[in-house]
């Protein structure tokens, strides 16, 4: 039986008189690739930063791989060590080389010595096709080829859980290929993913299980065929005829 990785529930967020998450609860399990869709401004990527506390729930309990993330006296630094954020703009650190923006996080996050985090860069930037560009600096690089490294920084720690906040929204499509291929073959190896996207190719292929975000709560979730092949809540029937009408028009 697969363990829950992630346990989600009645999560709260407010920002002043907004209240954006309103008892969100959900499970994810090791191996799942949870897609999570909503139109924009309905939460997600405050939930996505919630689960780790970079914004901080005003309700509700987390746990990851048994950690009980909101716990006044949690751990945090030890659960900044089993998760990873890759984001839509790919935060990497201008002035550092390729090599340095995946080394950073292991040298001081997790005190690995330098030439050993050198080691496991070398490999995860193998692992996205990204070895003749160790040396460069992120400007140098393709928006493909950048959110690739921020792929690679986030594997390089070897995370029990990566998050993924609309990885490719700030692509060119051809672009946008490139890095779905990349998290396909994640999903392949078994990783643990929980992905926020409106790719719908994306999440037919690469992802399991899918949960719409809408009004403050999940109003719909299962596996990906199921989901996207009989939406049942309103919203999500047209939330997925937006995004199929989108994919229609003319390039
Ligand atoms: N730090 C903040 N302070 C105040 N309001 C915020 C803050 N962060 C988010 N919000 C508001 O909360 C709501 C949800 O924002 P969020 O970014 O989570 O949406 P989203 O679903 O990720 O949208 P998108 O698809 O456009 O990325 C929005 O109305 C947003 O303006
Ligand atoms: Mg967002």
């Amino acid at each position: 039986m697969p363990k829950p990785i992630l346990k989600v529930r009645d999560l709260h967020k407010s920002f002043g008189d907004l209240h954006v998450l309103k008892g969100v609860s959900f499970d994810v399990y090791e191996k799942d690739r949870v897609a999570i869709l909503g139109f924009s401004g309905s939460g997600k990527s405050t939930l996505l930063r919630c689960l780790t506390r970079l914004v901080e729930p005003d309700k509700g309990d987390i746990w990851i791989d048994g950690i009980h993330v909101t716990s006044p006296n949690a751990p945090l630094d030890k659960i900044r060590k089993i998760t990873a954020y890759v984001f839509q703009r790919f935060n990497l650190w201008p002035h550092l080389r390729v090599i340095d923006n995946v080394t950073l996080a292991l040298r001081i996050v997790h005190g690995i010595p330098k030439e050993e985090a050198e080691k496991i860069a070398e490999k995860v930037l193998r692992r996205v096709g990204l070895e003749d560009k160790m040396y460069n600096y992120p400007g140098e690089l393709s928006g493909g080829q950048q959110q690739r490294v921020a792929i690679a920084r986030a594997l390089a720690i070897n995370p029990k859980i990566i998050f993924l906040d609309e990885p490719t929204s700030a692509l060119d499509p051809d672009l946008i290929a490139e890095v779905l291929s990349i998290l396909d073959d994640l999903a392949k190896e078994g990783r643990t993913m929980v992905i926020v996207t409106h790719e719908l190719d994306f999440v037919q292929d690469a992802a399991n299980r899918v949960m719409f975000l809408y009004n403050g709560k999940i109003v719909e979730e299962g596996p990906t065929d199921e989901v996207l092949s009989k939406p049942k809540h309103p919203a999500f029937r047209r939330y997925l005829r937006r995004l199929l009408h989108r994919l229609e028009k003319p390039v």
